[in-house]
């Protein structure tokens, strides 16, 4: 019998992964998401992927009486993955109240109503935004945590600060770095309703002329050839990581944290030339002005979660970079 585990926010970018992973690796993933940042797209995506039929539930993890009723009716779930969440940093400097109400909120409802039901798996989506700007590189999970750089990443050091106070939850906190590509299926990846605002997604919309071109953020950073450098993980290993992470988790009874990264620190114009060689393609971009608040360097140190959890990125960024592509077209096609 496979074990449910409950997915906020299991239709979107991340979650869409992690829940095709889950379903491969015997467990009976269940998604509840309110779609304020998908589509139906992606659940429908995971249906044709598994040949099978995800259970879905539109409900708002801020809505306490929704959650602790759907908990109430569903006693046998084993343990909840959060993925829930606004994530555009840029959006949470213009109104941090929206970021705090949802980051924060809906992780408030969760561990009230684990606690209710007496349901003690939690597995947390942070960020190394948690570490803001750090001192030593590579970043390993004993780094202190620093001013956060956005409201954004003071939801994700708050949250990560309730799980940690919260006396009877057991639970894994994933701090992940820069997700990018999509499945390989081309059925799933970021639905997300807002302009992106993140590099590969930019990358692959100049690439199909929905801009006209690429601003490099600054090439006077002290890196290898000027622009920032980031770690950079494929989607699909991200998701299998929730995987180890939940097979840890319902095993030992631990509160923990893992980076998720891959330990390699590319820039900007690395990602550019990658992606243009990868896909045999012609990317505009200029140099412009750099962007307030970014981390010139912050790569991971894997160590830990290779130790312990046994997981190690096993895709390159060229097939990142590849499938990112595929889901540009993909979704300029209908
Ligand atoms: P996403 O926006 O694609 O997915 C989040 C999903 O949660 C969306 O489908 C959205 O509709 C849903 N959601 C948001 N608030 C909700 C609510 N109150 N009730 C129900 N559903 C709600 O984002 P993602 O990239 O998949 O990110 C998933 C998680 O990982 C987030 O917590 C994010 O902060 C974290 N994270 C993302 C990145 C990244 O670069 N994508 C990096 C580090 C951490
Ligand atoms: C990467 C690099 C930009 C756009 C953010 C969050 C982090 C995580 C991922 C959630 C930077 C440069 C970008 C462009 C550029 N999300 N860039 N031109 O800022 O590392 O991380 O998203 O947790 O928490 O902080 O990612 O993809 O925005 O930027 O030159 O048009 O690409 O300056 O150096 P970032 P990003």
């Amino acid at each position: 019998m496979r074990k449910k585990i409950l997915v906020s926010g299991g239709a979107g970018y991340i979650g869409s992964h992690t829940v095709v992973e889950l379903f491969l690796s015997g467990y009976m993933p269940v998604i509840i998401d309110n779609l304020c940042n998908t589509t139906i797209r992606n659940v429908n995506g995971i249906n044709k992927i598994l040949k099978t039929s995800i259970p879905f539930y539109n409900i708002d993890c801020t809505d306490y009486d929704k959650m602790s009723d759907f908990f109430l009716k569903n006693n046998d779930i084993n343990a909840f993955i959060h993925f829930a969440a606004y994530k555009s940093v840029e959006e949470s400097i213009k109104d941090p109240e929206k970021y705090y109400r949802n980051n924060i909120g809906s992780l408030e409802v969760i561990l009230k109503c684990l606690s209710k039901c007496n349901l003690k798996n939690l597995i947390f989506s942070s960020s190394c935004t948690v570490y803001g700007m750090p001192d030593i590189l590579p970043v390993d999970e004993n780094s202190p945590f620093k001013k956060a750089e956005s409201p954004y990443a003071e939801t994700k050091q708050i949250c990560e600060d309730l799980i940690r106070k919260d006396t009877l939850v057991n639970s894994v906190s994933l701090r992940y770095f820069n997700p990018i590509g999509s499945h390989d299926s081309g059925l799933i990846g970021d639905c997300s309703s807002d302009n992106a605002s993140n590099l590969v997604p930019i990358v692959t919309e100049v690439a199909c002329g929905i801009r006209d071109k690429l601003i490099v953020n600054g090439n006077d950073y002290n890196t290898h050839d000027g622009t920032c450098v980031r770690d950079y993980i494929h989607v699909q290993d991200l998701a299998v990581a929730h995987v180890k992470a939940l097979d840890y988790l319902l095993d030992n009874k631990v509160k923990d944290f893992f980076n998720v990264g891959t330990g390699k620190g590319l820039s900007v114009l690395d990602i550019i030339n990658e992606f243009q060689e990868a896909n045999e393609l012609k990317l505009n971009y200029v140099i412009g002005p750099r962007r307030a608040g970014d981390v010139e360097k912050i790569y991971s140190d894997g160590e830990k979660i290779k130790n312990i959890l046994g997981w190690k990125a096993k895709r390159n960024t060229k097939e990142a970079l590849i499938s990112a592509w595929n889901w540009q077209i993909s979704k300029n096609n209908t």
